[in-house]
C-alpha cells in the first residue's frame, strides 16, 4: 500500500533513500520514486514506472529527500502517476487514500489548478502550494486539514532546503536516526541497518526534520511532549539462507521464527489479561487474510473446550460488537492492516478489552492494545504471509493454553509447544514430495484444498497461498461440504489437496478421497497419520506428528511450499503478486 520514506543527510542522502526504498518495495511496487532538494533550492526528481530498480543511476544532488514505492489505487501504474508529485514550491510523497478526491479535483481544477497525474495524491500538493504563505508547517497542516481519508505524507520546499515535514492519519510513519542521518518513513524494518533509534508518530501527529533536528508537532505547530526515542530491536536482517526468493528464504526460516517466538513468549506479557482470561463473556478475535486464518484456527480451539469463541475477517467485524466483559483478539503480522486496526478501535471504544498479536513491536495496533504478544519471526518481507502464520498460531496457542488454564482446563498439549521448532524443521522432510506434487499440477486451472475440523483452516490458508502467488484458482472447503456442491467441477485429473490431521476424522477423509476418485480427480493425501496414508490417493506428503490441536501450525509448511514451487514453475516472482501488497494500509 505504497511505502514513503524522507531523509536529511549531509552525505549520501540519496543512497540512504534509495537503499531505504529496497526495503519498502513489499508496500508497492508498482512504480517508484525520489527527489532531493539542493542546498540552493532546486529539486531533483527520478521517478518511474516499475519496481525500485527502474530508478537506479547516479546520486540526485541534495541533503534533503523523499522517496516512494507504489501500489496504485488512483490512476494506473505509470511514470506520470509515480511520486513525488510537485507543484510549485513543493514536492510530495503520499501513502493512503484521499476520500474526497472528487470534491477537491473540482475545486482546485474550478480554480485553475492543472493537474499532470489521474492521483488523489497530486491534489494534496497543490492544496499545500496554495495555502503557503511563507510558513512551510502551516501550510502543510492547512492542507491536511482538508483531507477526508487517510494519509502519511513527506513534503520537500524550495524555500526550506534543510526542511522535510510529515503528517499522519491513518497510516503509520516512524521517526528514525542514525548513521548521520535522520528519517522518515513508512514502516520500521526499512529503516533497520540505518536508524539507530525510533519514534513511531502518533494519530494526527507532524514530524518536522529541519537543520539537523526531528521534532515530533501537533496540527497547531505546539510540540508534542514526552516523545522518547527507542533503540532500534529485531534490527538484524533475516539470516542469509541459500534461496532464490525471500518467500524461499522465509519458508526455510519458520523454525528459527517458531524458536524466537517460544523464547520470547513470557507469561508476564499476559498479566493484564488475567482478569478477561477468566471471566471474558466471549472471546473474538479478528484479523485479514492469512491473520484471519489464524483467527479461525483459534477460536475453534477454544470453542472445542467450550469456551464461547467467535472470529470474522477484520472488514466483517461489525456484527460482532465487541464490548464491554468480553475479550478481542486482534492478529496482525504488521500491526498496521487498516481494517485489522477499525475493528480494534471500534471494540476497544466500546469496552472490550484489546489483545493484540503482531510481529511488529512499535505498531499501530501494539500502541492502540491493553495487552500485546510479539511473534518476534524477524522482518517478513514477502507479500504472501508464511513464517508469520506459523508463528501467529504458536503465539495464540499460548494465549489458548493459558486462558484456558484460568478457566480450570490446563491442556497437556501446552507442554508440546517447545518441540514446534524442531518438528517444523522436520516438515521440510516432506518438500521433494511436494515438489514432484508441483509438477504434476502446475498446468491446472483450479484446485480445491480439503479438509475437516481444523484441517479446513489450513486448506483454507493452502488454498489463499496458491491464489495469491501461482495465480491458479483455488478454493480452500470443509471436506463434508464437497458433496453439496463442489463435486460437480471435479473430473478427470481435477487436482484437490486433502489434509487431514485428526485420528477420529480419517474415515470421513476416506469418503471424501473416494468421491473424489470416483469422478477421476487427482487426490494428494496430506497427514502424519499411516492409516490417513494408506487411502488410495495419487500422492501421500507425510506430516511430522504432533499433538492434534498444534498440527495446524505443521501442516500449513508443505502448503506454502507447494504455492512457491507452483509460482515458480509457472514463471511468477513469488515475492511481487500481481495486484497485492503486503501492507494494507486503506480500507
Ligand atoms: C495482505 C497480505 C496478506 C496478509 C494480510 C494481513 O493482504 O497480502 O499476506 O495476510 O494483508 O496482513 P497483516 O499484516 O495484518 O497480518
Amino acid at each position: 500500500m505504497c511505502g514513503i520514506v524522507g531523509c536529511f543527510a549531509q552525505k549520501g542522502c540519496y543512497e540512504k533513500l534509495y537503499s531505504a526504498l529496497t526495503r519498502l518495495e513489499y508496500r508497492g511496487y508498482d512504480s517508484a520514486g525520489i527527489a532531493t532538494l539542493s542546498e540552493g533550492g532546486a529539486f531533483s526528481v527520478r521517478k518511474k514506472r516499475g519496481g525500485v530498480a527502474a530508478i537506479a543511476g547516479a546520486p540526485l544532488i541534495g541533503c534533503a529527500g523523499i522517496g516512494h514505492t507504489r501500489w496504485a489505487t488512483h490512476g494506473v501504474p505509470s511514470d506520470v502517476n509515480a511520486h513525488p508529485h510537485l507543484c510549485g514550491k513543493f514536492a510530495l510523497v503520499h501513502n493512503g487514500v484521499v476520500e474526497n478526491d472528487a470534491a477537491l479535483r473540482a475545486e482546485l481544477s474550478a480554480q485553475g489548478e492543472r493537474f499532470l497525474s489521474q492521483t488523489d495524491s497530486e491534489l494534496i500538493v497543490h492544496l499545500i502550494a496554495r495555502a503557503y504563505a511563507g510558513d512551510f508547517f502551516a501550510a502543510v497542516s492547512a492542507a491536511c486539514a482538508r483531507i477526508e481519508g487517510s494519509y502519511a505524507v513527506a513534503v520537500l520546499c524550495a524555500d526550506h532546503p534543510d526542511t522535510i515535514v510529515c503528517a499522519r492519519r491513518g497510516c503509520p510513519l516512524v521517526a528514525g536516526a542514525g548513521g548521520g542521518a535522520l528519517y522518515v518513513c513508512s514502516d520500521i524494518p526499512a529503516l533497520c541497518g540505518s536508524a539507530a533509534y525510533i519514534c513511531p508518530a502518533e494519530e494526527g501527529e507532524f514530524v518536522v526534520i529541519r537543520a539537523g533536528e526531528i521534532g515530533f508537532f501537533r496540527a497547531d505547530g505546539t510540540p508534542v511532549p514526552g516523545k522518547v526515542f527507542a533503540r532500534v530491536r529485531g534490527a538484524a536482517r533475516p539470516r542469509a539462507v541459500v534461496a532464490k526468493t525471500r518467500m524461499e528464504a522465509e519458508i526455510a526460516e519458520v523454525p528459527a521464527a517458531l524458536a524466537g517466538t517460544l523464547a520470547s513468549l513470557q507469561e508476564a506479557d499476559l498479566s493484564a489479561c488475567r482478569a478477561p482470561f477468566r471471566a471474558a463473556r466471549r472471546v473474538l478475535s479478528v484479523g485479514c487474510g492469512t491473520a484471519y486464518h489464524a483467527t479461525l484456527a483459534f477460536c475453534g480451539l477454544l470453542a472445542s473446550q467450550g469456551v464461547p469463541a467467535l472470529c470474522r475477517p477484520a472488514s466483517e467485524a461489525a456484527d460482532l460488537a465487541a464490548g464491554e466483559g468480553e475479550l478481542l483478539v486482534a492478529v496482525s503480522q504488521s500491526g498496521e492492516t487498516a481494517d485489522t486496526l477499525a475493528a480494534a478501535r471500534a471494540a476497544r471504544a466500546r469496552g472490550a478489552f484489546l489483545l493484540a498479536v503482531t510481529n511488529v513491536e512499535q505498531s499501530s495496533l501494539a500502541a492502540l492494545a491493553d495487552a500485546a504478544l510479539f511473534l518476534r519471526a524477524g522482518p517478513e518481507v514477502a507479500v504472501a504471509a508464511t513464517k508469520s502464520y506459523n508463528c501467529q498460531l504458536l503465539c495464540l496457542y499460548f494465549v489458548a493454553a493459558r486462558l484456558l488454564a484460568s478457566r480450570g482446563a490446563p491442556q497437556v498439549w501446552e507442554q508440546s509447544l517447545a518441540a514446534l521448532p524442531a518438528l517444523a524443521r522436520r516438515a521440510f522432510g516432506s518438500f521433494s514430495a511436494v515438489e514432484q506434487l508441483a509438477a504434476a499440477w502446475q498446468g491446472a486451472r483450479g484446485m480445491y484444498f480439503l479438509g475437516r475440523g481444523q484441517d479446513a483452516v489450513t486448506a483454507r490458508e493452502g488454498a489463499l497461498k496458491v491464489k495469491e502467488i501461482a495465480y491458479i484458482f483455488a478454493e480452500g472447503l470443509p471436506a463434508g461440504e464437497l458433496k453439496h456442491g463442489p463435486l460437480a467441477l471435479v473430473e478427470k485429473g481435477f487436482p484437490v489437496a486433502l489434509v487431514c490431521t485428526a485420528r477420529a476424522l480419517v474415515r470421513k477423509c476416506a469418503a471424501a478421497a473416494a468421491e473424489v476418485a470416483a469422478r477421476g480427480g487427482q487426490v494428494a493425501l496430506f497427514s502424519q497419520y499411516a492409516e490417513a496414508l494408506a487411502i488410495p490417493a495419487a500422492f501421500h506428503i507425510r506430516l511430522p506428528a504432533a499433538p492434534e490441536p498444534l498440527m495446524p501450525a505443521l501442516a500449513a509448511i508443505p502448503l506454502q511450499h507447494l504455492a512457491c514451487r507452483l509460482a515458480l514453475l509457472r514463471g511468477h516472482d513469488p515475492d511481487r503478486p500481481r495486484n497485492l501488497a503486503k501492507s494494507v494500509t486503506v480500507e
